[in-house]
């Protein structure tokens, strides 16, 4: 395991102390909210844990699954207790950029129905500002040129993901990712409000007021930073 991968780790067992029997849990996508997913799972496997838990992407589903860990909608509860993920930047009040797997859709459905959002990182996801990583926003595919020009306009360099094939990376839903490059944030709410207001966006990787705790682990120990 190579020392990214072990503060990752070290994260995500902070998290796994979290979860208590009984709870409703959200699964993260990522590779740090894989290794949680997975000691989560052992723990349900092995150590009996009693849990029941909502996935933010198809791939958490089938890892959760793999470890008998059972499944539940929203159809069946209304919240869930704790939710755990991994960001792909977070800046002071918690604000995070995350979407670089392409599931933040079903990310932020998950989150923003959770009592309790944990973000697990390894200290290289912390800045000070916003925006060096390109931020992802999902679009619906026909709107897509249309969305583009809107993002151009607001300082952005959209680019349409790709996979490594060449071919358009489709989400979970269907849709395409444009991965806006070029712009430090430096107003992370009215930013969103702006992409909010973009027809044919779905959703953007701003997640502002949402995360509760995020649980960083630097080569000198983990961090525990709430809002
Ligand atoms: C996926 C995400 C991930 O949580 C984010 O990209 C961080 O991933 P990793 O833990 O692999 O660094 O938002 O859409």
């Amino acid at each position: 395991m190579d020392q990214q991968t072990q503060l990752k780790q070290q994260a995500a067992e902070r998290a796994l102390e979290l979860v208590k029997p009984g709870m409703t849990v959200g699964l993260g996508s990522g590779s740090t909210a894989t290794l949680w997913i997975k000691l989560l799972g052992e723990k349900v496997r092995t150590g009996g844990l009693k849990i029941r838990a909502i996935a933010s992407s198809d791939d958490s589903e089938k890892l959760g699954r793999s470890y008998g860990i059972p499944f539940t909608s929203f159809d069946e509860v209304e919240s869930l207790d704790l939710t755990v993920d991994g960001a792909d930047e977070v800046a002071p009040g918690l604000a995070l950029i995350k979407g670089g797997g392409g599931k933040l859709l079903r990310e932020k459905i998950v989150a923003s129905a959770s009592k309790q959002f944990v973000i697990v990182a390894d200290g290289s996801k912390q800045v000070e500002k916003l925006g060096k990583f390109p931020l992802p926003v999902e679009v619906i595919q026909m709107a897509e040129p249309l969305v583009s020009r809107e993002l151009r306009e607001l300082g952005f360099t959209p680019r349409i993901r790709t996979q490594p094939d060449g071919s358009n990376y489709i989400t979970d839903e269907g849709n395409l990712i444009l991965d806006c490059s070029g712009l430090l944030i430096d107003d992370p709410a009215a930013m969103a409000e702006k992409l909010d207001s973009i027809v044919g966006v779905v959703e953007h990787g701003l997640f502002l007021g949402m995360a509760n705790m995020a649980l960083i682990a630097e080569a000198g120990g983990l961090i525990e930073r709430t809002r």
